[in-house]
């Protein structure tokens, strides 16, 4: 297949969607590839490396769009553009389905098969694609960088012979992809870092990155579909305001990345708002394309309001670290070659992933894609709120492929982790009264007491672990693996001991205590085993090829 990078031509647009590592990539998996003249060099990518890897570079733009069986972009194709393509060809880039219905309609009518990178669905399968995620995540972490321009002090706590310095104060509002890593940015400048979200799934994910998670007084949960947000109740914006009224008096530096998909950004932080910070404090808008988070933002411009607060709207963060942008960008597109048969490209219209991004194929326009199916197993049904968000989703561009239940809260994890254990705990008083009062083998008086023991020993141990367990931030997960795998250790060595003991008693009976033994050590290899499964699939991610 013949497959073309064009320039962009987008006013703020420095990315490019393949770099020569990328095109060497293409190259192996047989495509032959054409790079328009400087496509990279905003990026940092010289033609000569493009021919170093194996590239023909072309001069002519309409040659570059004209000859190619596949092009691949970053932002939507202007109409001239698309009037070279040849019909038949595929797209790929961001092309805005949800809110640009007239390029779908230009698009399809030229024959063109479109592949819509912002419509990715956000599930596990499609991680390696998922180049919006890729995008916030720089956007997150550039916007802490375009805030300290601005912010005329230290993000770290100073003190020096000269002067004493605070730690600037950071607020991030949504932590989502974007937000979580905004909070990790300002963290590692050493800023003290709050975050606010309606998502109660956020919270552990700030607390693991060191901010602290701001609530409301009012339950209401803003978990939507797929991962993404649901409109909240007016009651609960009024709170959330409340908060952010007294959050500004305290605040130097806002970062904004709310979003829910399918709407106009909410609008959250107000003029009264800005004009409570102090003197000198920065504001962030990351949504200034989607109408703004915050009263005062003008998309691309800086705004200084009247008490002398910095508002800044940029639309082009990831642009702003291209190189790293169109890496990212150019993995994932080379992910998606990969995904769509690599050697022999087709699109397969019953694949999820495939058919979620495709939004036009022979001529006619295919978005928004089909709700997906229910699942085969009986969930909870979706309340009325949450389906009208699944259909938004669709709507904005990220079908909400995720089912809720998949999802998983802690809280509904924690309940089903329950159901084991309270299953142990019963197994244990059966086998004791059955020991205690009926059946042959009734126990002496000092073997129930030395039962009862053991049984309270295991009961509080099973109590206390659980709440050590379950309170462990995220990030500490891998080391708290290798704690619990010392204690199977332990354990292992506990059941040895009471395990070795015959398995029947003298008349015949079963012996509890070397039941429990050997179960102990079942139980205790299995989480050895599984330590090391898990250890192994991690080393694995950090080996290369
Ligand atoms: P996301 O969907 O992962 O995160 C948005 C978060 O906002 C969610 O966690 C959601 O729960 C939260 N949210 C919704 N309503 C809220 C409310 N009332 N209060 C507090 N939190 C609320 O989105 P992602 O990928 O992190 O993107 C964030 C924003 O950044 C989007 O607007 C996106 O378009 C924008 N973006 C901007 C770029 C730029 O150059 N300016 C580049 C890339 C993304």
């Amino acid at each position: 297949m013949r497959i073309a990078i064009p320039r962009e031509t987008h006013d703020l647009e420095r990315r490019v969607a393949a770099t020569p590592d990328t095109v060497s990539r293409l190259i192996a998996l047989g495509h032959e590839v054409t790079v328009e003249a400087r496509a990279g060099a905003a990026a940092g990518f010289a033609n000569d490396a493009y021919r170093s890897a194996g590239a023909h570079v072309e001069v002519d733009p309409e040659t570059v769009w004209s000859k190619a069986d596949m092009i691949l972009r970053v932002r939507p194709p202007r109409d001239d553009q698309i009037a070279w393509l040849r019909s038949g060809a595929i797209l790929t880039g961001y092309l805005n389905a949800a809110t640009s219905p007239d390029l779908l309609e230009t698009l399809a009518g030229r024959g063109v098969t479109s592949l819509a990178m912002e419509a990715v669905p956000r599930i596990t399968r499609a991680q390696s694609m998922d180049t919006l995620s890729a995008m916030a995540n720089i956007a997150g972490y550039r916007a802490v960088i375009e805030a300290a321009g601005y912010f005329g002090r230290f993000f770290g706590g100073q003190m020096t012979a000269a002067g004493r310095f605070a730690p600037a104060q950071v607020l991030v509002i949504g932590a989502g992809v974007a937000g979580l890593a905004a909070v990790g940015a300002a963290r590692n400048l050493g800023a003290q870092v709050r975050a606010f979200d309606t998502r109660e799934a956020c919270r552990d994910q700030v607390h693991s990155l060191g901010g602290e998670f701001l609530t409301v007084d009012i339950e209401e949960s803003g978990e939507g579909s797929g991962g993404y947000a649901r409109e909240m109740s007016q009651s609960f914006l009024d709170a959330e305001f409340a908060l952010f009224r007294e959050q500004a008096e305290e605040v130097d530096i806002v970062i904004t990345t709310a979003l829910i998909p399918g709407k106009p950004a909410p609008r959250l932080w107000h003029a009264d708002m800005v004009a409570r910070m102090k003197p000198g404090s920065v504001v962030v808008d990351l949504a200034g394309e989607q109408g703004g988070n915050c009263d005062l933002s003008e998309p691309d411009e800086t705004v200084v309001s009247d008490n002398g607060v910095v508002v800044l709207a940029p639309t082009d963060l990831p642009s702003r670290m291209a190189e790293t942008a169109s890496t990212l960008h150019g993995n994932v597109v080379v992910n998606l070659v990969e995904h769509l048969g690599g050697r022999e490209i087709a699109i397969d219209m019953d694949d999820e992933i495939t058919r979620a991004m495709t939004v036009t194929h022979d001529g006619a326009v295919t978005w928004p894609p089909p709700a997906p199916e229910p699942a085969p197993t009986p969930q909870p049904a979706a309340s009325e709120p949450e389906a009208a968000d699944a259909t938004a989703a669709v709507a904005a561009g990220q079908p909400p492929t995720r089912p809720a239940a998949e999802l998983g809260t802690a809280d509904r994890q924690r309940h089903r982790a329950w159901l084991p254990v309270t299953g142990l705990l019963l197994a244990a008083v059966w086998v004791y009264l059955r020991w205690q009062f009926g059946g042959p083998g009734q126990a002496t008086g000092t073997e129930a007491q030395a039962f009862v023991q053991h049984l309270t020993v295991f009961v509080m141990a099973c109590f206390v672990g659980w709440h050590v367990i379950w309170n462990v931030t995220p990030a500490l997960h891998t080391p708290l693996m290798a704690v619990t795998n010392a204690i199977s250790g332990i354990i292992i060595l506990g059941g040895l001991q009471q395990g070795s003991r015959p398995l029947l008693g003298a008349d015949g009976s079963v012996e509890p205590v070397a039941v429990f033994g050997l179960a102990a050590i079942l139980l205790a290899m299995i989480n050895v085993a599984g330590g090391f499964l898990v250890t192994q699939r991690m080393l694995r991610m950090f080996r290369k090829g």
